[in-house]
């Protein structure tokens, strides 16, 4: 056993990065007394678009409200059925019944964490093809099976979306997530690969819909300034998005970073037998979260906390089996065990490599 005395106190999961260059442009904004509804938002809205390779990017207020303007921009309300995974952030679900729409679970793959096709077929398929969205989540960074997805969701005329709050800065195919939909969701909360404080995007190649996300969002106005349907106020300020468009400029380091860090941690865990995350073929994985699976969980974290490496758990319920589900009655067996044995260590860009060095470490010397 090594001495861990030496290493550095808790290395914590997440650190966001905002400096003088944030405060720079927030400072700007103050000074010019547009601080929501000014350049900042549309600028923002456009960098990030391009970004993902795509026409038009709505910032609103977080990546929740991103989600249902989404859907509702989508057309999917009351009796509408969007399948899902069940092994995500809560408010992945919780947007679809913000529309009074249903959610409805197909269950994971229990490598990649994202939604399994051949589940979603099944699921489809036992509802006689009743289905009006499929809500893929890019879990961790991991871009979801998106061709497959598509081929579901054609076949069956339903809409297809991201929720891409974790994955800024992945690609599946060579291709940006956020770009592999007719909408996907961005959050900018601290712990995001790049962040606003508080803040999100939806982003979209298709006009009309663009359209009608910035009147959801905006009380329902429409560029001639009527109220053409019964909004909400989901709108981002012009002092997030000054933030967004300095972190935006720094997202490719910062993936870099998380990507040599995730790099590290993978070698150390070739022979052990605490299961590394995947990275599937044509994808690169953004790695918000370095989740890892381990038959004995509590043993790890304990080891972990020895070595001073903070560790989370995202998620220990399957969002089926949280109380605000009772009723949806699904059985969600990968998920459920998936829910069991994963956790996740700090990979964040503000690592240094010593503290690289020492979560590497912890994870070679543990042994069940
Ligand atoms: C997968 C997923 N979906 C949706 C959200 C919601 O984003 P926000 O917290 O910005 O509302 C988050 C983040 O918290 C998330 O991780």
């Amino acid at each position: 056993m090594t001495d861990t005395r030496s290493l550095e106190p808790t290395m914590s999961i997440a650190s966001p990065d905002v400096g003088e260059a944030e405060l720079h442009r927030i400072h700007d904004v103050l000074r010019s007394g547009h601080l929501s509804g000014g350049d900042e938002v549309d600028a923002f809205g456009s960098e990030f678009a391009s970004y993902c390779d795509v026409a038009h990017g709505v910032p609103t207020s977080n990546g929740t409200t991103a989600l249902h303007a989404a859907l509702e921009g989508l057309g999917i309300g009351e009796g509408d059925t969007v399948v899902t995974t069940p092994f995500s952030y809560i408010a992945t679900a919780n947007s679809v019944r913000h529309v009074g729409a249903t959610p409805v679970f197909a269950d994971i793959d229990p490598e990649t964490f994202n939604l399994d096709p051949e589940r979603v077929e099944e699921t489809i398929a036992a509802r006689d093809g009743d289905v009006d969205a499929i809500l893929a989540v890019h879990l961790y960074g991991c871009p979801a099976p998106m061709a497959e997805l598509r081929e579901i969701a054609d076949h069956h005329d339903a809409a297809l979306i991201e929720d891409a709050a974790q994955a800024h800065g992945a690609t599946y195919r060579g291709d940006p997530v956020g770009g592999l939909s007719d909408a996907a969701c961005f959050s900018f909360y601290p712990t995001k690969n790049m962040t606003t404080g508080e803040g999100g995007i939806v982003v979209t190649d298709d006009d009309d819909l663009a359209a009608r996300v910035r009147s959801i969002i905006n009380h329902g106005r429409d560029p001639d300034g009527a109220h053409v349907r019964v909004g909400y106020n989901f709108r981002m300020s012009d002092i997030a998005a000054a933030i967004g468009r300095v972190q935006l400029e720094k997202l490719d380091d910062y993936i870099a970073a998380r990507r040599e860090h995730a790099s590290a941690f993978t070698e150390a865990l070739e022979t052990s037998e605490i299961v590394a995350p995947v990275e599937p073929d044509g994808t690169r994985h953004s790695y918000h979260q370095y989740t890892v699976r381990c038959a004995d969980r509590d043993q790890l974290r304990e080891h972990l906390e020895r070595y001073g490496v903070d560790s989370a758990i995202y998620y220990s319920e399957p969002i089926h089996e949280e109380p605000a589900y009772d009723g949806f009655d699904a059985v969600m067996p990968v998920a459920e065990q998936v829910s069991d044995s994963v956790l996740s260590v700090p990979v964040h860009p503000d690592l240094s490599s010593r503290d690289v060095r020492a979560i590497t470490l912890a994870l070679t010397e543990f042994q069940q």
